[in-house]
């Protein structure tokens, strides 16, 4: 008898036929979300659960999947969604897409520090509207990218591929994480490790690529802001709860920052207050990873990673053992 996974939500079609032709699929094809009791439901009756960023995947879900449930294959990079040391009480794995994104999502990082900096969402919205009547000298102007300072908060493999694209823009990169990278890496990437303030002090684009745990839940709020060079950009296409949006508006608001991109939301998918007044800030819809390709690729390996766990095998893209709660 083929095991039953369930997937909870929209999936690529190439990564459905290949889930079908070892196992019976409970497809969540409605396009919302399920709630947290058919979660708990779904997990009641699966043996491998392949699971959206947006679910929560709580000790409840885990408790019903006890005993049966061999793994909660998350659709994405991050899992802060999952309660992965619960997960690992009840004997259920849980994997992950990492290795497969970075590229794609560091494109949508230039795009984001392009588009913010020459204000492309705003010439656009301008010229549609029939207001472009001729070439003005002092029009839309806006900051360099190229030879500026770029901040790079959180150098793993996203924040490494924005770095590399830095090079072809001749920028000074300076990033920072909680370990140094080893020497032949900083050098490959022109990248000099400082202090989160020094960082934020000199960069002209701060990005963020650090996941969400209880220690980066608000890393960037009012005083960080505070020390940005007031002509700065800050690009978010992290994780929402990393940055206190209400004081990202404000800050914005009294121009003590240049501007800002975010792809992800404190409160996600509600914006925080005042954010769609600004014309100084661009609003994504989390969208980092999502190019037809990267989409596929990440999906076809969470199937992977299922089919490794129903066969016995470890997954291969397991999370190892998570030390603490991270089920933001
Ligand atoms: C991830 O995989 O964590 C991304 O945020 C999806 O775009």
């Amino acid at each position: 008898m083929k095991p039953t996974v369930t997937v909870t939500h929209n999936f690529p079609e190439v990564a459905l036929e290949k889930l079908r032709s070892r196992a019976e699929v409970l497809y969540n094809d409605s396009g919302n979300s399920l709630s947290a009791v058919d979660l708990i439901d779904r997990a009641g009756q699966s043996q491998a659960m392949i699971s959206y960023l947006t679910d929560k995947i709580d000790g409840a879900v885990l408790d019903a999947g006890a005993g049966h449930l061999k793994i909660v294959a998350n659709y994405g990079a991050g899992f802060n969604n999952i309660d992965v040391a619960h997960a690992h009480k009840k004997n259920i794995w849980v994997s992950n897409t990492p290795g497969v994104l970075h590229e794609t999502t560091a494109d949508l990082t230039w795009a984001m520090m392009l588009a913010i900096a020459r204000r492309i969402v705003e010439s656009d919205r301008f010229t549609r509207d029939g207001k472009f009547h001729g070439w003005q000298a002092d029009m839309f102007l806006g900051g360099d990218v190229h030879g500026k300072t770029l901040g790079i908060i959180g150098c793993g493999e996203i924040g490494k591929a924005v770095a590399r694209r830095a090079l072809g823009f001749n920028m000074r990169v300076l990033y920072h994480q909680r370990k140094r990278l080893p020497g032949t890496e900083e050098k490959k990437l022109n990248a000099r490790f400082v202090p989160l303030d020094t960082l934020l002090k000199e960069s002209d684009f701060v990005t963020l690529h650090i996941p969400l745990t209880y220690e980066t839940k608000y890393l960037i709020g009012e005083d960080q802001l505070a020390i940005m060079k007031p002509t700065a950009y800050l690009i978010h296409a992290a994780r929402g709860k990393v940055v206190d949006d209400r004081a990202l508006v404000e800050a914005l608001k009294k121009k003590k920052i240049a501007g800002a991109a975010l792809d992800v939301y404190e409160n996600e998918p509600d914006l925080t207050g005042g954010m769609t007044d600004l014309d100084n800030l661009i609003l994504l819809p989390h969208i980092g990873s999502a190019s037809v390709a990267t989409r596929d690729t990440m999906a076809l390996l969470a199937v992977d990673n299922v089919f490794d766990a129903m066969g016995g095998k470890t997954p291969r893209t397991l999370i190892p053992n998570w030390p603490g709660k991270r089920n933001t």
